[in-house]
């Protein structure tokens, strides 16, 4: 609790395109509910290389992903938008608390299974202790509420633990965050193969709706999704492709599933599939155009870049002394 408002955290890796998925699903959201608290959405740099990244590239996409952040709507003011890598308490907090971590409650983390297999040739430690990195992010900032996709819980879970385990040993430290899972149907799935998620690293091109999609583009990719060959319009889980384009309108207007349904049932596939379209151009249309006028004021997002760094700094070092003191760290002398 800061000020009386609850604080929230969250982050996002800026790797790969950020899809049609990640807007609807996460940055949407988080704009939603930011001024319900007091807010730290962090470009997680840090646990961006556990992976293998081209540093010029890997700079470049921080920073349009912080510039999105902005485009979206979070107001930098009033939320702490800023990269995890310009605040060393994160990896600080995340040495000791992989010291209150065991390797049977890594070792079964189901994501760490995945990308180790993904990377066989670079399983490193750091891949392995990434939901410790990811808890320190958490705990640093104390916060209440954790925002996250279905695939993060267990990290989410293990951060509760991690956060219990050394609470009972030297007394409220930290405060135990919650999940806040967004509105069920924001998950989108691929327009070429409604089974899997869209993903930023889809090797099809058609299967991700890419933030920075132009118009045509958009409106070539949804007249090519995957349906099937009921021709009727209808919500249930039968009909996969049919139902993520549903989702895909209900999540960019705010109708229920049952509304949309009526509005299209009547149609063909072919004009569902470019009304979706031509409601996906217009909702990214502001964004892309705010996105663009931002990228132009290296000025402004500079100055952002530093009084977040600084605030986030502030916040960081409160917890981090408090957690030095706890576990017996001598006292610096100044
Ligand atoms: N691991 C998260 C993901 O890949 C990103 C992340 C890092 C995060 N630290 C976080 C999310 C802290 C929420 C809170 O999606």
């Amino acid at each position: 609790m800061l000020n009386g408002e609850k604080i929230l955290f969250s982050g996002m890796q800026a790797t790969g395109n950020l899809t049609l998925g990640n807007y609807l699903g996460a940055l949407k959201n988080w704009v939603q509910i930011a001024d319900e608290y007091t807010t730290f959405y962090s470009v997680v740099d840090m646990h961006s290389i556990t992976v293998r990244q081209d540093p010029a590239e890997f700079r470049k996409r921080a920073r349009n992903l912080l510039t999105l952040y902005i485009a979206a709507g979070l107001d930098p003011e009033k939320n702490c938008i800023y990269y995890q890598s310009h605040v060393s308490g994160h990896a600080e907090l995340a040495w000791v608390l992989n010291c209150f971590t065991y390797m049977g409650e890594l070792n079964r983390m189901t994501q760490f299974k995945d990308k180790a297999a993904k990377h066989a040739d670079n399983i490193n430690a750091g891949l392995f202790t990434y939901p410790v990195l990811m808890a320190a992010d958490i705990l640093l900032y104390q916060a209440d509420v954790v925002p996250v996709g279905i695939d993060q819980m267990q990290h989410l879970e293990l951060c509760r633990d991690i956060a219990q385990r050394f609470n009972s040993i030297y007394g409220d430290v930290f405060t135990i965050p919650e999940a806040y899972l967004g509105k069920s149907g924001a998950k989108i799935m691929s327009l070429q193969d409604p089974s899997k998620k869209m993903s930023k690293s889809d090797e099809n091109v058609n299967a991700s709706i890419y933030l920075m999609d132009d118009p045509d583009s958009i409106i070539r990719k949804f007249k090519r999704a995957v349906t099937d060959s009921e021709a009727h319009i209808c919500y249930r889980d039968e009909q996969p492709g049919i139902k993520n384009l549903l989702d895909i309108y209900c999540a960019c207007t705010g109708k229920t599933p049952d509304e949309a349904v009526k509005e299209f049932e009547n149609g063909g596939y072919g004009d569902f599939k470019l009304a979706v379209g031509e409601t996906v151009v217009s909702v990214l249309r502001p964004l892309q155009e705010k996105y663009q006028e931002l990228s132009k004021n290296k000025d402004y997002i500079d100055q952002v870049i530093k009084n977040n760094a600084e605030k986030a700094n502030y916040y960081a070092t409160k917890t981090l002394r408090k957690v030095h003191k706890k576990i017996g760290f001598p006292e610096r002398i100044r």
